[in-house]
């Protein structure tokens, strides 16, 4: 019989053996890129990485829009290093050229491959124009995954080629669904469809990046250019109702508190393969 006696420090990597200093911001000057960083919760998750002292990578479908939004993004942070924050356009509607432009861009963010990315939050997306489940139209359809799932599939391919981002627990992969998915309002059929969709293809991400860490936020409603769409046609008093019926906060969501989902999916080495929901509580709201 042979009997092995270990020590705690024998047995815990250097990962988990960290609680004999002051906690550490896990994000100071680490590498974080986000797509759909031009707007809304987007460019709430690059303000927050910015606070942390990040080098952040903003990107959105135009140029232009991508310089702007950089420069609001420096004015936050007077003193900033100008390397701090960039930003670099890609159309992720345009499927034909799709790996060839992610790779442009993945090269160009990382210089090569020298400056890997340590983190990706993805939460592109054009604004849903929900097929009518009477009158679908196959395009419909299919439009529908282009930027969130095909753009979020190819963006992962690049990552497995390790050539762009660290290999280890410490990278992660965050996509974004929503609610909807769950607790699908009328006509949400489809939307509610691609949502769950990308629960699924995250979690099949979290097995096949391993050790890159691979998860999802689910927002419920976020005050967003995205929701405003939405909620201008709706009117203040439908608002109103949806606050007070359709979460227990009696409020809407703020992409500040969205932003801290993300980081906690950023700074937590051991969280992969989960779905984080910030949503006021909908799922508990309204009629029981
Ligand atoms: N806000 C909510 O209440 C809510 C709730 C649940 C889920 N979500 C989901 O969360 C994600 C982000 O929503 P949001 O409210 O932050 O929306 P948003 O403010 O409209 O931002 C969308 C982002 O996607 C980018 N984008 C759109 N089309 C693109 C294209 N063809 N190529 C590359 N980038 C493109 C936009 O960039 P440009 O504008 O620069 O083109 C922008 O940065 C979406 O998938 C949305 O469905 C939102």
């Amino acid at each position: 019989l042979i009997i092995t006696i270990t020590t705690h420090n024998h047995i815990l990597s250097p990962l988990h053996s960290t609680n004999t200093m002051a906690h550490p911001n896990r994000l100071n000057n680490t590498r974080v890129l986000i797509f759909g960083g031009t707007s809304g919760i987007g460019f709430g998750i690059a303000n927050m990485a910015l606070s942390n002292n990040a080098y952040v990578t903003i990107s959105g479908s135009t140029q232009a829009k991508v310089d702007a939004k950089v420069k609001e993004l420096q004015s936050f942070y007077p003193n900033l290093a100008t390397d701090k924050v960039s930003g670099h356009a890609i159309d992720l509607l345009d499927l034909d050229n799709l790996e060839a432009n992610l790779t442009s861009l993945f090269e160009k963010v990382t210089e090569g491959g020298q400056k890997k990315i340590d983190h990706i939050a993805f939460t592109a997306g054009d604004a849903p124009v929900l097929p009518n489940i009477a009158t679908l139209e196959m395009d419909e359809v299919l439009h529908m995954f282009h930027i969130r799932f095909i753009g979020a599939s190819f963006i992962a391919k690049l990552l497995k080629t390790g050539k762009y981002m660290t290999q280890a627990p410490s990278s992660s992969y965050t996509l974004t669904g929503g609610t909807n998915s769950v607790k699908p309002m009328p006509g949400w059929a489809i939307g509610a469809g691609v949502g769950q969709a990308s629960e699924g293809l995250m979690r099949g991400l979290a097995v096949d990046l391993k050790p890159i860490r691979v998860n999802l936020v689910s927002p419920g409603a976020i005050e967003t250019p995205l929701l405003e769409r939405y909620l201008s046609k709706l009117g203040p008093e439908k608002v109103e109702e949806w606050k007070k019926y359709g979460t227990l906060t009696g409020t809407l969501g703020s992409v500040v508190d969205t932003a801290e989902a993300y980081g906690w999916f950023m700074r937590d080495y051991f969280v992969t393969g989960k779905v984080a929901s910030t949503d006021g509580g909908r799922l508990l709201a309204g009629e029981h």
